[in-house]
């Protein structure tokens, strides 16, 4: 079995070759990327092929997509604050990649597609927890990008048959994060701040709280979903339901850290959502047995490989 990981040299993606090399049904893994954010030769294996190419332009897709039997669609410009500032860049990548992504599996009858969407779909409803049935109310512009992309996702199954699911991610966190650019995730960027003796900024006061999800569960899900050719009609979420307020995190990080860690509270962001919390009823019915990690445990690995670099 050979499978297509876009966006498969960024974040998610390299923990998810890394996932799927170990599971010996998958002969080989591609990776479509243009290292906007991913890294060159993230996994070094002789059962990786890593093609260097465009999500906007059909033809790179088309190709990189030949003879594949399963897709995971990663490849984004996955941030809030980016889709702002530039809602045009997001917007091509996120939906017109996400088109050519599906049109390229139809053309190339292609046995499974899984694609990333986000909780930040769920935007300004209230409502814990997040309920897949739930109104979408985006609060941004990368939101609204991955608003189009599930609903294309789900389009693409009704109206020409092709076997999808799209996941709701929430905030993943794990090894390999990168937290060396502006629109860093919050975790990574604790851990580097820690690192470097610096204090902790937080956009607001702290309350906020987010269904941090480790990698290790993401990765397991989409493995898992390609192997079984798992497929939904709506978004399933991809998270457990645990609710983890930022204050929380560093107080987490104090307890494994040897000093002191000191704080910065700066002026809250446009865009960000207050609280965010999965049911992962839907999830939990379509894989049973998708791996689990303890939040906190799942903290501890990730300090502990940052604090190793
Ligand atoms: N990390 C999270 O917490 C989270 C939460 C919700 C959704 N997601 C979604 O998961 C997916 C992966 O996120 P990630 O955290 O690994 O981010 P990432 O930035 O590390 O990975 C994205 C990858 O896509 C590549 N890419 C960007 N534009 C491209 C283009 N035009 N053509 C080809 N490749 C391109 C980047 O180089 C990068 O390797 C994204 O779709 C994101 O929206 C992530």
């Amino acid at each position: 079995m050979e499978i297509l990981i876009t966006g498969g040299c960024g974040f998610i993606g390299t923990n998810l070759v890394d996932r799927m090399l170990q599971q010996p049904e998958i002969d080989r893994v591609r990776t479509l990327d243009n290292y906007v954010t991913g890294l060159r030769r993230a996994v070094q294996s002789s059962r990786v092929q890593e093609i260097e190419g465009d999500l906007r332009n059909y033809d790179d897709v088309l190709r990189a997509s030949d003879g594949v039997d399963a897709i995971v669609h990663l490849g984004a410009l996955p941030s809030v604050p980016r889709s702002i500032k530039d809602p045009f860049s997001t917007n091509a990548v996120n939906i017109n990649g996400t088109l050519n992504v599906l049109e390229a599996a139809r053309a190339n009858n292609v046995g499974h597609v899984s694609v990333a969407s986000s909780s930040s779909v769920y935007g300004a409803n209230p409502t814990l927890p997040k309920v897949e049935s739930l109104a979408t109310l985006p609060l941004s512009p990368y939101a609204v990008t991955k608003l189009a992309t599930e609903a294309y996702t789900n389009a693409y199954s009704t109206t020409y048959g092709l076997a999808t699911v799209a996941f709701r991610f929430f905030n993943i966190f794990g090894p390999l994060q990168r937290a060396d650019h502006v629109y860093a995730a919050v975790i990574p960027k604790f851990l580097a701040a820690l690192k470097e003796d610096a204090p902790l900024t937080i956009f607001g006061d702290g309350d906020q709280s987010r269904d941090f999800t480790s990698i290790h569960a993401v990765t397991d899900a989409l493995t898992k979903s390609a192997l079984r050719t798992v497929t939904n009609g709506t978004p399933v979420n991809l998270a457990f339901g645990g609710r983890t307020s930022l204050n929380t995190v560093v107080d987490l990080l104090q307890e494994m850290h040897p000093k002191k860690i000191s704080v910065e509270y700066v002026e809250r962001r446009a865009g960000d959502v207050t609280h965010s919390q999965a049911s992962s009823t839907l999830l939990e019915s379509l894989l049973p047995d998708v791996e689990r990690p303890e939040f906190v445990e799942a903290l501890r690995e990730v300090y502990d490989w940052y604090m190793g670099q």
